[in-house]
């Protein structure tokens, strides 16, 4: 039976296991549409580990959350470029020259996300940071700075979908981590994410990628949990 590629969901590859990663890989690359991968895989196991996503025909995110200076991270996404990626991070707060560098070395290879507020931070963490208000306001901020530098997407968690879609149009690419199933496989995986939501919310508040880790990579049963996940992507 040939299963139907998830293109809305993007599998976060997080592990330290060089097996467990090969083992993921052929589990969920000829599934869903995305495989990311961020420092823990590309620090240990480099390129090689990067190409290995990519050679099950799903598209690769690499999460590496660039910030630095302009010309710093354009040369970082150059080389990410060279290496065949589909999806890079950076971060929004950046500042509007490191952006629009990224933006302008991606061109139309790579398509460059800018990380709004992480999703872990709640209004005590920011607050503790030193950022005022509210994190949706941050986030609004961080990502019109996105978009008017030339980014194509954001990150941003499933609570700004709405508001994001509404006031920055339906072009920009909003890609949601935070998501936790309601019920079934995966519902129960301990994690540190604070503003959450279940697939289908999330993709009703226009989210059009899901980043999905722990409850999927930790399900006791992944296969029900892809099934699952099939009728929220419908
Ligand atoms: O396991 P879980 O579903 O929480 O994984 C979420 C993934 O999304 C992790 O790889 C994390 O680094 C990433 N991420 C996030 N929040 C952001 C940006 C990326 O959780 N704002």
């Amino acid at each position: 039976m040939t299963e139907t590629r998830l293109e809305c969901i993007a599998v976060a590859l997080d592990t330290d296991d060089r097996d467990t990663y090969s083992d993921w890989c052929g589990l969920f690359g000829p599934r869903v549409g995305v495989l990311k991968v961020g420092p823990r895989v590309v620090l240990r196991w480099g390129r090689d580990a990067v190409r290995e996503a990519a050679a099950t025909g799903a598209d690769v995110f690499l999460d590496m959350k660039f910030h630095d200076i302009p010309s710093t991270v354009a040369g970082a996404v150059g080389a990410a470029k060279e290496l065949g990626v589909t999806y890079l991070t950076v971060h929004a707060g950046g500042g509007r020259r490191m952006l629009e560098a990224a933006a302008e070395e991606a061109g139309d290879e790579v398509r460059v996300l800018g990380i709004t507020v992480l999703t872990h931070l709640d209004a005590d963490d920011l607050r503790d940071l030193d950022l005022p208000g509210a994190a949706g306001d941050r986030v609004l901020s961080w990502a019109g700075s996105a978009k008017a530098a030339g980014c194509a997407g954001v990150v941003c968690s499933p609570l700004e979908l709405a508001t994001l879609r509404a006031r920055l149009g339906p072009e920009l690419l909003l890609v949601s981590p935070g998501i936790r199933f309601e019920a079934g496989p995966g519902a129960a995986v301990a994690d540190d994410q604070r503003r959450v939501a279940s697939p289908s919310a999330a993709l009703r508040a226009g989210a059009d990628l899901l980043v999905i880790g722990r409850p999927l990579t930790q399900a006791p049963d992944p296969e029900t949990a892809l099934a699952a996940l099939a009728e929220a992507c419908e």
